[in-house]
């Protein structure tokens, strides 16, 4: 495969193109149909004529070798193609049956919700569990994990894989992680994961969070449709990849208060449209109680529906096995951090979810039941841009 996609295996590519593409970050084929005609031709100089002739030859080279399907198929050659689709479990009865299997490759599927719903908690399980045998419902491939709120934790990833069994070390040797630092190397970090990908077999991309710094990075009115055109941009580009490599990809999202939403929750996904259009499956966290609430939103061939999961030691659970978990370790967890809890402010609790695995398990009841959505208005907006979004996107 890697023979395949060269960029010197295209007719007419000589040295010196090839030079300027991969000093532009494009590496080979694959990379050129991602990044498009009018980028090629703005990151190499190139006139915009040579580089759509050199991304049509790509895609020709692509529909040739059967690595990308024709410009236009029958439905049947559509629904042949959907069968090589690969569903990565989630290790769960519920959420498996709520993604009708898994979660697909050739595909986006956003999450979010609010802080401390799980986002990154899935993020971590799916990591591993598309490591899996094939029987055993995985896709046996490694993860990019590309960390923008610095919330990746090997030492979750190796619980969750001593839960289910599997070898924590080699585990944690299939998952490249490229921590973001702003939104601009965030987007560079995809524009250049050709390569890695196809050398690494990667099966699963997750962007944790997607949106996150774009969001921290562009304040005010008169910056967000410059920051909507970049973050649509990544978003893109995500999806673009999925479909070429045949990955599965997820983003995570947080929530905003959403004050034209006068019936139902009142948040809505922070990255507005732009988010929302580009994703094939959407699903929405939500807190109820010690348990998690996933919603399958927005999915071209998914009914809307609602399943009820956990949150344990070995990640995204059925609520069943959490309940099992939960009494078997409540007491020696309840004596570790038995004060840490009282400092109930929603900025350490956001901080906290990922510092202190236990929470979980120390949670009074009482705490639970004050959540009301007026809370979580209040915490998910701690910017001041939260309330121009609505107006502008
Ligand atoms: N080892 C563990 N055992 C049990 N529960 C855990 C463990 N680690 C984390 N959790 C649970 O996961 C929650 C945090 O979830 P997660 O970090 O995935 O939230 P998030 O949706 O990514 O939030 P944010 O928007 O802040 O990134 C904690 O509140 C806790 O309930
Ligand atoms: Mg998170």
């Amino acid at each position: 495969m890697v023979e395949d996609i060269r960029l010197d295996s295209l007719e007419g590519v000589g040295p010196v193109t090839t030079r300027k593409l991969s000093d532009a970050g494009v590496h080979n084929v694959m990379d050129l149909i991602v990044r498009g005609p009018v980028e090629i031709a703005e990151i190499t100089g190139m006139e915009k004529d040579t580089a759509e002739k050199i991304v049509n030859k790509a895609r020709q080279h692509l529909v040739e070798g059967g690595l990308l399907s024709k410009d236009f198929v029958s439905a049947s050659e559509i629904y042949k193609h959907r069968q090589l689709i690969g569903k990565i479990t989630t290790g769960t009865n519920c959420l498996d049956t709520l993604f009708d299997g898994g979660v697909e490759t050739q595909a986006l599927t956003e999450v979010y919700g609010e802080f401390g719903c799980g986002k990154t908690q899935f993020a971590h399980t799916m990591s591993v569990m598309v490591q899996r045998s094939k029987e055993d419902g995985g896709l046996e491939g490694g993860v990019l994990y590309i960390d923008t709120e610095n919330t990746f934790r090997p030492e979750r990833i190796v619980s969750i894989a001593q839960a289910n069994g599997l070898d924590p070390e080699k585990i944690l040797d299939n998952i490249i992680v490229a921590r973001a630092y702003n939104s601009a190397h965030q987007t560079l970090i995809l524009e250049e994961a050709g390569s890695v990908i196809d050398e690494n077999n990667i099966k699963l991309i997750v962007a944790d969070s997607a949106v996150g710094l774009f969001r921290s990075e562009y304040l005010g009115r008169g910056t967000l449709s410059n920051r909507q055109q970049k973050l649509n941009h990544f978003v893109h580009l995500l999806s673009r990849i999925a479909e070429t490599y045949n990955c599965a990809a997820i983003a995570t999202n947080q929530v905003m208060a959403s004050p034209d939403v006068f019936f139902g929750d009142p948040t809505r996904p922070i990255g507005g449209n732009v988010v929302a259009h580009t994703s094939t499956y959407r699903i929405y966290f939500k807190k109820s109680g010690k348990k998690r609430i996933a919603r399958m939103v927005d999915s071209p061939h998914h009914p809307e529906e609602e399943v009820i999961f956990a949150l344990a030691e070995a990640g995204v659970v059925d609520p069943e096995d959490a309940e099992k978990k939960t009494k078997k370790t409540k007491k020696t967890k309840s004596v570790e951090t038995p004060d840490k809890e009282t400092v109930e402010t929603p900025e350490k609790t956001e901080k906290k979810t990922v510092e202190t695995p236990d929470k979980e398990t120390v949670e009074t009841p009482d705490k639970e039941t004050v959540e009301t959505p007026e809370t979580k208005t209040e915490t998910t907006s701690d910017t001041p841009n939260d309330n121009l979004d609505p107006l502008e996107e």
